[in-house]
């Protein structure tokens, strides 16, 4: 086969996006194999049970529903019996509602100036994916345009260097703070939220807080105890996971505060068009199905277990770090479904960087060091990496050098091997759609790749552990530092640091 036969088999589009897979290290033949290991791995069935609400999220006992979140009105998507859709639009609603009336100062702060700036705090899947979003959206006119005079900030770490630098240059008078946790309980978020209730409390009195604070939760009792009025809260479902939650309350209001709702709305039409063709396309037409099969070969045949995400656009810089959470969290598992543990490694090593930044920075590795398979992702209305697939898979060789006149000594330097796999996904343009589109082609990859590993992509038992160890050690410097109790409880190498950071910390 030709190389331009080759390429031409190894293209398909849909709603405007190009995905060329030419430069894996794979053929038709590979392909049909990893469609038998789809049905071997009951894909086309899971696919399905994702989308019926089924529980499949089975040690959490949910289902995995964030579909639903993007659904049209007028859709039926049943868990439990009952249509979630109509649920997921009275939230839609709201938010439409009351972002409305904050842009248009119809719902004003407390000394009665518009809020025009807005501070979302959360962490991980309440952060990850709306900074993505909010980013890359910087390059829509339309959202440029709604967003004149407006800022959105977001807070996550507990550093206090990150409260000092959310709330630089802003007035509590004329900011809105989001607290959104899923869970309302975990720590960071919290301390965060204390400390912007705080500074609205001390500059305005306490009873701005009302007007100052909403939240967006799973747990409305929680935020209610916290002092904020269940009618500002902003719902979301338990099946929804947090890494999949962007399209819920937890994106849509922050960014419909910044960008107005009628963006966002186009965003989420988006993403329900890669949700329906997921659902519905032919394995060998479907972008998901085949870059999470492209994916399983490589980690799992090829043997290679990192992914370099690589967008060349400078307004998807926070697409890498997005994804590593919703690909490493939902994949980097050590059992199957059934609690089995796997004779085999899941998950990749994501790591990435708008192009041409990361060229200048580890691109090096990947041409001549480890084999990275990477994904070359470009809009046809900004700069195209074109060249970089073909010097990854052709490589050159000490032949070409010769010719070219190299002096000996640096033809193994100048050598490339060649044979690097690569992919690219060509969008139209990075609008509010596009960005939609995007998110949910790489959401279902990646449930792909669990579903025909045989595990769970949709709990994170890993994180869960590190919380409550984290908790355990904050109580134990509580008690120590308040009450003076003795380091007790832990081995020898954390008692020796606790020890220590509780002397050096003292003076
Ligand atoms: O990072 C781990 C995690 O459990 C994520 O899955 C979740 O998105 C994040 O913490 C934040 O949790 P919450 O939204 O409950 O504050």
């Amino acid at each position: 086969m030709s190389d331009t036969e080759r390429c031409k088999s190894m293209m398909v589009e849909f709603d405007g996006i190009l995905l060329d897979y030419s430069r894996q290290i794979a053929n038709l033949d590979t392909l049909n194999k990893l469609y038998n290991l789809a049905e071997a791995a009951h894909l086309k069935e899971k696919i399905n049970r994702m989308f019926n609400g089924e529980r499949i999220n089975s040690t959490e006992n949910r289902p995995v529903l964030h579909i639903a979140l993007r659904a049209p009105r007028d859709s039926v998507i049943n868990s439990d019996g009952k249509n979630v859709v109509p649920d997921v639009w009275q939230v839609l609603d709201k938010i439409r509602d009351f972002s409305e009336r904050v842009r248009s100062g119809a719902w004003v702060g407390d000394t009665g100036k518009v809020l025009k700036d807005v501070i979302a705090i959360g962490i991980g899947g309440s952060f990850l994916g709306p900074l993505f979003v909010h980013t890359s959206l910087q390059t829509d006119p339309e959202a440029i345009e709604f967003a004149r005079g407006r800022q959105l900030r977001f807070l996550a770490n507990v550093d206090p260097i990150d409260v000092a630098r959310n709330i630089a240059g802003l007035n509590p008078e004329t900011t809105l703070v989001v607290v959104v946790s899923k869970t309302f309980t975990t720590a960071e978020t919290m301390l965060n939220a204390r400390t912007l209730r705080e500074w609205i409390s001390a500059a305005l009195g306490p009873q701005a807080v009302a007007k100052h604070m909403v939240a967006v939760s799973t747990n409305l009792t929680l935020v209610e105890k916290f002092g904020i009025d269940p009618n500002n809260a902003f719902a979301f479902w338990d099946w929804v996971g947090g890494r999949y939650s962007v399209c819920s309350a937890v994106g849509v209001l922050p960014l419909s505060l910044q960008y107005g709702f009628s963006v966002v709305e186009k965003f989420l039409k988006g993403a329900s068009s890669i949700d329906q063709h997921f659902y519905s396309a032919p394995f060998e037409k479907n972008l998901p199905v085949l870059l999470g099969l492209l994916s399983v070969w490589n980690v799992s045949f090829l043997g290679y277990p990192a992914r370099a995400i690589l967008p060349y656009s400078q307004a998807l810089e926070k697409f890498a770090p997005h994804i590593q959470q919703v690909s490493m969290e939902s994949n980097g598992k050590g059992v199957s479904i059934d609690g089995v543990p796997l004779p085999y490694e899941t998950g990749e090593i994501d790591f990435g960087e708008p192009g041409t930044n990361g060229q200048h920075s580890f691109y090096q590795l990947i041409h001549q060091g480890r084999v990275i398979p990477c994904d070359f992702i470009g809009t046809v209305k900004s700069q195209q990496p074109v060249y970089l697939k073909d010097a990854l898979a052709y490589g050159k060789t000490a032949e070409q050098l010769l010719k070219e006149n190299v002096p000996h000594p640096l033809i193994p330097h100048k050598t490339f091997s060649g044979n690097r796999p690569s992919l690219s996904l060509l969008l139209p343009s990075l609008n509010a759609y596009n960005i939609g589109q995007l998110l949910a082609i790489y959401e279902h990859r990646i449930a792909v790749e669990g579903f025909v590993w045989g595990i769970n992509s949709f709990d994170q038992w890993g994180v869960e552990l590190g919380k409550s160890l984290a908790t355990q050690v904050r109580k134990q410097l509580h008690a120590s530092r308040k009450k003076g109790e003795p380091v007790e409880g832990f081995n020898f190498s954390t008692t020796t640091m606790l020890k220590r950071y509780l002397e050096e910390s003292a003076d």
